[in-house]
């Protein structure tokens, strides 16, 4: 367990862990009734054939996701899915010395690492703001200050770093004149909404990596849903990295609380079947 809250696994996944790319993610089922979670690719050891996933606990399924104990196994894990990271076509040549910024807040940690570590082994400046409500919350800190530059921490009530949000302290950077090619922001929709218009007259072209609600994963359900530049797209197939000024994040937000009572009730009896 990382936090109360947040468990790290190594998972043995040999294909998977053979072709997997900074972006991409899995879809997990702890049981055989179970939904199927998605979770994003957090590292991957091709010659382990292990890949890491990191969990937060915020309903039924991420709880037994996390009561999982070490050698036990998921009934399945489908991936990779979704598109990789758009520079992992880039030539290394034209990486090195690219400037990049990423906004990670909570969970968003998780996603950024793998993306950071691929540019900082390829000569890009790395640079990182890291949000969390407080100090505890703060995960992954030793292996995201080894790929990058700089590391600023944010906290909401300023037990470590920056007092405040991300997006204060991204607003701050660009102040004092730090210059970049690229922005990716990773973590709860609204972040990333609020993220998007901060920077939206920088002219630093934006990513974001959409949580939107998935199902199948594949493209047929059209659970993942979401308007990017007014055109339907589905995140699990042509995402889930889009560009941030185009997402229409209040439509997003709308979709993610579609389910809110049978999620409310999903957790209520899991909590009792595990005795919490
Ligand atoms: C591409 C992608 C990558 C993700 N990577 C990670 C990760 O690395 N680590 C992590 O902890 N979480 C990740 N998530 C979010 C994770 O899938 C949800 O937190 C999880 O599905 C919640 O399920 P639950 O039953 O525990 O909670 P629930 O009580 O069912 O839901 C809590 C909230 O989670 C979201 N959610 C619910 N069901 C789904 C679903 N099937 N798909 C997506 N979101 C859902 C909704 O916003 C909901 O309000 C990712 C989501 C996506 C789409
Ligand atoms: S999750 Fe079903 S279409 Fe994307």
């Amino acid at each position: 367990m990382l936090t109360p809250s947040v468990c790290l696994m190594d998972v043995e996944v040999p294909r998977i862990a053979s072709s997997a790319l900074p972006g991409q993610f899995v879809i997990v089922r702890a049981r055989p009734e179970g939904e199927r979670i998605p979770l994003t690719v957090c590292n991957y050891d091709r010659s382990r054939g292990t890949v890491t996933l990191v969990t937060q606990i915020v309903g039924a399924s991420s709880r037994m996701i996390c009561a999982l104990e070490e050698g036990e196994c998921f009934t399945d894990v489908v991936g990779p899915l979704g598109r990789p990271s758009d520079f992992v076509e880039l030539p290394d040549g034209e990486i090195r010395g690219r400037r990049y910024l990423f906004v990670a807040g909570g969970l968003g940690t998780a996603p950024v690492y793998p993306q950071a570590k691929y540019l900082h082994e390829r000569g890009a400046h790395v640079d990182i703001v890291v949000g969390a409500k407080t100090a505890g919350l703060l995960i992954l800190r030793e292996e995201m200050a080894a790929v990058c530059d700089h590391l600023y921490f944010c906290t909401d009530d300023g037990s470590e770093g920056y007092h405040g949000l991300v997006t204060g302290q991204v607003k701050l950077l660009l102040d004092e004149g730090h210059v970049y090619d690229q922005a990716v922001a990773i973590g709860p929709m609204i972040m990333m909404k609020f993220v998007a218009l901060a920077l939206k007259d920088s002219g630093i072209p934006l990513v974001v990596s959409l949580n939107t609600i998935m199902i199948d994963g594949t493209g047929m359900c059209g659970g993942c849903r979401i308007t990017v530049g007014g055109r339907v797209r589905f995140a699990c197939v042509e995402g889930p990295e889009f560009d941030g000024y185009a997402v229409d994040f209040d439509e997003a937000l709308r979709r993610q609380t579609l389910y809110r009572p049978q999620e409310i009730e999903a957790d209520h009896k899991c909590k009792l079947r595990m005795g919490l």
